[in-house]
């Protein structure tokens, strides 16, 4: 028997992590929204496109409260289920400002998904990414390996993609780390950064490296203020994908993604990206590697950040 995901909202994320799901053929795939009959059309769309594309898996779609339907029932006994659902951010928003609206989407969603896929690995993707981990765990009462944040794999293809244009080498070629939340003070780790196996302090001028830093940092809103109607969609999903694959095929790749630390790093009881090992029991390991002085600050000032937001949140103290 496949292996089932369930996606929840179906706008650019959530469609095009349908389509990269769906083409791998491994999992059926359910997908749900609000917005009545869009699930249902993305999912229809996608599915007749399997005989071309050579793909058999299932893919639905239905619709969810306060949409006029409850089609909940479909999506039970999922394996995964990736959130997607919320307000993406609009010009001149940063991630926090979507705190309170997407509080009350994935409260309702994370609530009804517990109840009917009781043993599944929850893959947050809404924003602010961190706060948002934070809340499902919560509300769903899953143990810690099963909530997971996606935003480093994100940050880190940004940053990869800089570094192999500025190198003139294949993307493949450089490795990255991004840690800390998924905000403008995520902390892009340059002493693990390499082209190759060389670090790349040591082949791109220190000026031209802070600025590629910054643009990484800041690739969220370069994509914001270029679509001006929606955030990105397409590295967000390459990078569910990634992660689904290293869950349901129990892969366990070190991915950067954000994890419920608790006095790894020095962080006590928060969502923060650092690496772990991901696999079919979810986040197995967080791998905890050496920082600088200065990294280990600047992981700290990030993790005040996804803190502010928790307590705004009411969240502390679970
Ligand atoms: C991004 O960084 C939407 O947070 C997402 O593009």
């Amino acid at each position: 028997m496949r292996k089932k995901i369930t996606i929840v909202g179906s706008g650019m994320v959530g469609g095009t992590t349908a389509q990269r799901l769906a083409e791998r053929g491994y999992a059926d795939i359910v997908m749900v929204d609000v917005v009545d009959g869009l699930a249902q059309g993305k999912a229809l769309d996608l599915a007749e496109a399997g005989p071309i594309v050579g793909f058999d898996c299932r893919i639905v779609g239905g619709t969810v409260p306060p949409g006029p339907r409850n089609d909940y029932e479909l999506t039970a006994n999922s394996d995964v289920v990736v959130f997607t659902s919320g307000a993406p951010r609009k010009p001149g928003m940063s991630r926090d400002d979507l705190l309170f609206t997407n509080q009350r989407i994935v409260e309702q969603n994370v609530k009804e998904i517990a109840r009917h896929s009781p043993n599944c690995i929850l893959l947050m993707v809404n924003n602010p990414l961190d706060a948002m981990a934070q809340l499902a765990l919560k509300v769903s009462g899953f143990p810690k390996q099963r909530v997971v944040g996606q935003a480093g794999v994100l940050d880190t293809a940004r940053f990869r993609t800089f570094l192999a244009w500025e190198l003139g080498v294949s993307v493949e070629s450089v490795n990255a780390y991004v840690l800390g939340g998924h905000g403008d003070d995520m902390v892009p780790l340059t002493s693990y950064t390499t082209a190759a196996g060389v670090p790349v302090s040591k082949l791109i001028p220190k000026e031209r490296l802070d600025a590629i830093v910054e643009r990484a940092r800041k690739g969220g809103q370069e994509m914001v203020d270029l679509l001006k109607t929606g955030s990105a969609f397409q590295a967000p999903s390459a990078a569910v994908a990634q992660m689904v694959d290293s869950i349901l095929l129990d892969k366990k790749q070190i991915l950067p993604c954000s994890a419920y630390l608790q006095g790894e790093y020095g962080i006590q009881d928060l969502f923060v990206g650092v690496p772990v090992k991901l696999g079919a029991r979810g986040v197995e390991e967080v791998v905890q590697i050496d920082l600088s002085q200065e990294e280990q600050a600047a992981l700290h000032r990030t993790t005040a950040s996804v803190r502010s937001l928790v307590q705004k949140m009411g969240l502390m103290g679970l």
